[in-house]
């Protein structure tokens, strides 16, 4: 009887003394005390101060009516609000899975570091109820599967390392982070994801430099970090990623020259280095990527002539070097681009004439050659080919519909072929009405 009430008199003891906590804590506490009890290796040895009663007490009453003082617990920071903003419990040989941490419990965390543990299992998805999370790091246990794609929905997350994990071989094909607000640097432990292929971490704000452990993702086929704040120069390890197909590195701060090791990158089609700071000239060893359709370097502090080595790029369609510092004249070899849809020249320093092999560009709609220095005149056939109206409009109304562009085209077209020298190549009344009924 005396044992009884005494513990009752303990329990109510308890309840005066935190009652003040908020009600969201209790839920926090029992939620890591609930993960701890999940771990393999729990005693009382771990983690001792975690605990819900704040004096040792079997009475189930106790247990359930206690309230508890969760941010005086040993690896916890709380805000002022009493709600945990912090774990960190690197180190400390936990052993067990994620599967019972109540992620959506912790509305307001915002660092969880759990690196340097035996942590295995999968990352689950629910993680991605952790909407004010910053930084994150995982590494250095023994998690494997699947990132899951939902760590993509952390918009808060600034620092992310998932390194030295057994998610190798089942690395996702894919990180796509694209359209966060990423801030920060992009971590050399990247290097670690050594599967990837697919990498996006386009409009975020990023910054910092590209690090040179980027070379170490032999796998990708696909990397996309344009629209950031990135600084420092293009590391030359981006050389050994044979199996590259897109690169993105366009609108960032990016300087110093486009190293030559891109000339090893043969597997590319699509290479985007505009609207940075880069300086130099373009590699002769341009001309190796013989399956690149796209190459855009416009705005940027490129100078020196274009290599000759560019009429080796038969696959391009679209060439825009537009707004830099190339001198020289446009070398003949441009002629072999057959399937040249777009050349963007414009605002360089550009001298000599335009050479007549622009005419064989047959497959060209878009030329631009304004602000530069050409002397001669433009080869008379240009009329006659497929040219865009984008230089002969308004530039301050918007381009038209490619219906209505393409209307256009073929009525110029067809004036251009009555205008023809030779009689005979003039088309006939009937033919010019057949064209335009078209
Ligand atoms: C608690 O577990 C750790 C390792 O998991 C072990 O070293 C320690 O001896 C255990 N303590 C008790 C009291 O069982
Ligand atoms: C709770 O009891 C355990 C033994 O069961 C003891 O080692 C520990 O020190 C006690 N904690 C407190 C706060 O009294
Ligand atoms: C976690 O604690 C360790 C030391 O125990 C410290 O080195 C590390 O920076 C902390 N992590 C965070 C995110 O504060
Ligand atoms: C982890 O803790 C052990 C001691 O418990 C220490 O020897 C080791 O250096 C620590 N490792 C790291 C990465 O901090
Ligand atoms: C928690 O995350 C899971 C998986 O992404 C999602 O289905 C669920 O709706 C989320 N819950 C809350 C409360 O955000
Ligand atoms: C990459 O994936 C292959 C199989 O797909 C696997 O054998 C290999 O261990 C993985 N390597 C790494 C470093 O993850
Ligand atoms: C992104 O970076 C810009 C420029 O540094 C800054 O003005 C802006 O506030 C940042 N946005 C976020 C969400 O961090
Ligand atoms: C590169 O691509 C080829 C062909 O798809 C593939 O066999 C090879 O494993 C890839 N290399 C790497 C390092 O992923
Ligand atoms: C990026 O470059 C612009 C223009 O040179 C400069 O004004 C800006 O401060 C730079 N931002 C960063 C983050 O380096
Ligand atoms: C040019 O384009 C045609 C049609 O798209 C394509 O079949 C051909 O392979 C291209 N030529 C080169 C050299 O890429
Ligand atoms: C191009 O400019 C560089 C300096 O940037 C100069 O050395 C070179 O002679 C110029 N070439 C031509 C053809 O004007
Ligand atoms: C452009 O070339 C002319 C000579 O053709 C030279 O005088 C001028 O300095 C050059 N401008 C730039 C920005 O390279």
């Amino acid at each position: 009887m005396g044992l009884l009430s005494l513990s009752t008199v303990f329990s109510l003891v308890s309840l005066a003394m935190f009652v003040n906590v908020a009600s969201d804590s209790t839920g926090e506490a029992h939620a890591l005390f609930k993960w701890k009890a999940s771990l393999q290796n729990h005693n009382t040895s771990l983690l001792p101060s975690w605990t819900l009663y704040p004096f040792n007490s079997t009475n189930n009453f106790a247990r359930h009516k206690t309230k508890t003082s969760l941010c005086m617990w040993s690896k916890i920071s709380c805000n002022h609000a009493g709600s945990v903003i912090g774990v960190n419990l690197t180190n400390l040989s936990l052993k067990g899975t994620l599967d019972e941490f109540s992620f959506s419990l912790f509305p307001q965390l915002s660092s969880l570091d759990l690196n340097t543990n035996e942590l295995f299992g999968t990352i689950p998805p629910q993680i991605s109820n952790l909407s004010e999370l910053n930084y994150l790091d995982l590494s250095t246990n023994k998690l494997f599967g699947n990132i899951p794609l939902e760590i993509g929905q952390l918009h808060s997350l600034a620092s992310l390392d998932l390194s030295e994990n057994q998610l190798k071989g089942f690395i996702p094909p894919s990180v796509e982070l694209n359209d966060n607000w990423l801030t920060g640097s992009i971590p050399p432990s990247i290097g670690s994801l050594s599967n990837l292929s697919v990498l996006y971490l386009f409009c975020n704000n990023l910054s910092g430099s590209i690090p040179n452990e980027i070379g170490k993702l032999m796998s990708l086929t696909d990397l996309e970090l344009n629209d950031n704040w990135l600084t420092g120069s293009i590391p030359p390890s981006i050389g050994s990623l044979s199996n590259l197909s897109i690169l993105y590195l366009c609108s960032n701060n990016l300087s110093g020259s486009i190293p030559q090791e891109i000339g090893k990158l043969m597997s590319l089609t699509k290479l985007a280095l505009s609207e940075n700071h880069f300086t130099g000239s373009i590699p002769h060893s341009i001309g190796s990527l013989s399956n690149l359709i796209i190459l855009y370097m416009f705005r940027n502090g490129l100078s020196g002539s274009i290599p000759k080595e560019i009429g080796k790029l038969m696959s391009l369609t679209d060439l825009a070097l537009s707004f830099n510092q190339f001198n020289g004249s446009i070398p003949h070899s441009i002629g072999c681009l057959s399937n040249l849809s777009m050349l963007y020249l414009h605002s360089n320093n550009l001298s000599g004439s335009i050479p007549k092999e622009i005419e064989k560009l047959m497959s060209l709609t878009k030329l631009a050659l304004s602000e530069n220095h050409f002397t001669g005149s433009i080869p008379p056939s240009i009329g006659n080919m497929n040219i865009a109206l984008n230089d002969v409009l308004d530039g301050r109304i918007p381009p038209p519909s490619l219906e209505v562009e393409n209307k256009l085209k073929s009525i110029m077209q067809v004036a251009f072929s009555c205008l023809d020298v030779n009689p005979r190549s003039r088309p006939t009344m009937q033919i010019v009405s057949q064209l335009l009924c078209n």
